[in-house]
C-alpha cells in the first residue's frame, strides 16, 4: 500500500470515530471519502446501524457494492454528519472542492448536515486557497459566455488565468447533474468570499467549488499521524 492511501485511510479512521449509532450521514467522493466508505461499511458489517446520502453516483456504487444503507436526501433531507474530502484546505477550513467533479452535490449535502468532517492527508493544507484550479459547475447552455462572464467576475477581483472545459476520455466531462466544469487557474484567492458571491451572481454558473464555512473540523493526516484542526482555532489542533 502507498503512504499516501495510508494517510487516507488514517484520516478516515479518525473520522469514523465520530460516527455514532443511528446516525443520518452524508458520504462524500473521491480517494480519501472512498477509504471512510471501506472502514464504514467494516462498521456496518460489526454491527453499526447508519444510514447514508452518497454525495455522487460513484459513492453510491461503492456503497452498495460493500453493504452501506443508503437513503436519498429527499427521504432524509436533515443529515447528523457529512464526511469528505477536499482538494485544499486553508486554515479557517475554507475548503476548495470539485477535483472529482461531485461540488453540486457534495455542497447540497454538506449543507443539509450539522456538521461536515473534512479527510484529507496533510498535502491539501494551504496557506490561501488557489494552487488547485478552482472547479466551477456550469449548464451546458451559453457555456462561451458563461466563460466570458466568469473571466470578467474573476477580473474585478484582479483575479486572472486560464478556464478550462474539463475534459474526459476527450470528450465534455458531464457530472452527474448532466452539467459541465470549467476549471478556473486564477492562483492565489485572498478573498474567497468576494469571489463567491461573484461567481454566484452568474446565471450559468450552477454552483462552485469554494466551500466557505462549512467544515466544522479537519482531519488531516501526516507523518505524525491523524490530528483534527477546529475552525476557530485556525492554525491551532485538538487531539484526536
Ligand atoms: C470530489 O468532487 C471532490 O470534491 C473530492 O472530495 C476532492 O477532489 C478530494 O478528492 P481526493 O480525496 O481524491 O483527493
Amino acid at each position: 500500500m502507498t503512504d499516501a492511501r495510508q494517510l487516507k485511510i488514517e484520516a478516515a479512521r479518525a473520522a469514523l470515530a465520530h460516527v455514532g449509532e443511528g446516525m443520518r450521514l452524508g458520504i462524500g467522493t473521491g480517494s480519501t471519502a472512498e477509504e471512510f466508505v471501506r472502514l464504514l461499511a467494516a462498521a456496518v458489517a460489526d454491527g453499526l446501524t447508519v444510514i447514508g446520502v452518497p454525495t455522487s453516483e460513484r459513492t453510491a456504487l461503492l456503497c452498495r457494492d460493500l453493504g452501506v444503507p443508503l437513503s436519498t436526501l429527499d427521504d432524509t433531507p436533515e443529515l447528523d454528519l457529512t464526511v469528505d474530502g477536499a482538494d485544499e484546505i486553508d486554515p479557517a477550513l475554507n475548503l476548495v472542492k470539485g477535483g472529482g467533479g461531485a461540488l453540486l452535490r457534495e455542497k447540497i449535502v454538506a449543507a443539509a448536515s450539522v456538521r461536515m468532517i473534512v479527510i484529507a492527508d496533510e498535502t491539501k493544507l494551504v496557506e490561501d486557497l488557489g494552487r488547485f484550479p478552482l472547479p466551477i459547475e456550469v449548464n451546458r447552455f451559453g457555456l462561451r459566455a458563461t466563460e466570458i462572464a466568469v473571466a470578467a467576475a474573476a477580473e474585478t477581483l484582479g483575479l486572472s488565468g486560464p478556464i478550462t472545459l474539463r475534459l474526459k476520455d476527450g470528450e465534455p466531462f458531464g457530472t452527474d447533474g448532466g452539467h459541465l466544469i470549467l476549471d478556473a487557474s486564477f492562483g492565489l484567492i485572498r478573498d474567497p468570499r468576494a469571489l463567491s458571491s461573484a461567481l454566484h451572481a452568474i446565471p450559468g454558473v450552477v454552483e462552485h467549488g469554494l466551500f466557505l464555512g462549512m467544515a466544522s473540523v479537519a482531519i488531516v493526516a501526516g507523518e505524525g499521524g491523524a490530528r483534527t484542526i477546529g475552525a476557530r482555532e485556525q492554525s491551532g489542533s485538538i487531539p484526536t
